[in-house]
């Protein structure tokens, strides 16, 4: 599973476009078991849901030219400390689940319908959605900043420490800001996210993606 896993985080990028088809029963069967356990582990409030109207913005329709969005996960959960980072560390679970299992993603914090999706997820604080469904393409790779830009480790970096940087380069963050910096020493590894709305969100992605590049067990957070 790891393994697929990391060959998601690659495959994966943003696709706005989808095809029209609608997640097949198996498909939805798959994802909502990976939901329930999310919410199970985190204690969130995620939800799959599926609606006729699209849960976009005018701007995510015109701007960011979406189409067919029709499925998609609500990132939900009880407004306490940290939320937004619980969040950003499940979504991007089920991102690079959905990739794996053949599907495509769109990660939403500010083109959707705050109105009409906070309608069906009622007393929780919703913090993004994510769009999932049969992309029109596979997305094109984000531009990048450098492991030097983003991390230092003192010393002669492991090769588990590499490897966990480039996996927080492939992580989706909110304008591709990848505002993040992450330190090493010995098994130790701290990460800070330069402050800002998206912020907490975008920290629980990238940890998210390191730990599954560098591999949980060859390290600490600090
Ligand atoms: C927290 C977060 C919020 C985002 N919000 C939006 C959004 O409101 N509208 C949009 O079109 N893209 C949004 N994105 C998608 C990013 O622009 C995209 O992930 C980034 O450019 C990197 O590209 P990639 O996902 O293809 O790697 C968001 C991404 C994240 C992680």
């Amino acid at each position: 599973m790891t393994e697929q896993m990391r060959q998601a985080m690659r495959e994966r990028h943003t696709v706005r476009q989808f095809d029209g088809t609608p997640l097949t029963d198996e498909e939805k069967a798959t994802l909502r078991s990976r939901v329930d356990e999310l919410n199970k582990t985190y204690d969130l409030s995620i939800q799959l849901i599926e609606s006729e109207k699209s849960p976009l913005s005018l701007l995510g329709k015109t701007l960011m030219s979406g189409k067919e969005v029709h499925s998609y996960f609500v990132l939900a959960g009880d407004n306490r400390e940290n939320i937004d980072e619980q969040l950003g560390y499940a979504g991007s679970d089920l991102c690079l689940y959905s990739q794996m299992n053949g599907l495509n993603t769109w990660w939403m914090a500010g083109t959707f319908n705050r109105s009409f999706v906070g309608s069906q997820v009622k007393g929780k604080k919703i913090v993004s959605i994510i769009a999932v469904g049969h992309g029109k393409t596979q997305g094109v790779q984000h531009k990048s900043k450098t492991p030097d830009q983003v991390s230092s480790y003192e010393g002669e970096a492991p090769e588990w420490f590499n490897n966990g940087i480039e996996a927080a380069l492939l992580a989706p963050t909110a304008l591709n800001k990848q505002n993040f910096t992450i330190t090493g020493k010995d098994n130790k590894v701290t990460l800070s996210y330069k402050s800002g709305p998206m912020s907490g969100i975008d920290k629980g992605i990238v940890r998210h993606h390191f730990e599954l590049g560098a591999g949980k067990d060859n390290f600490e957070w600090s």
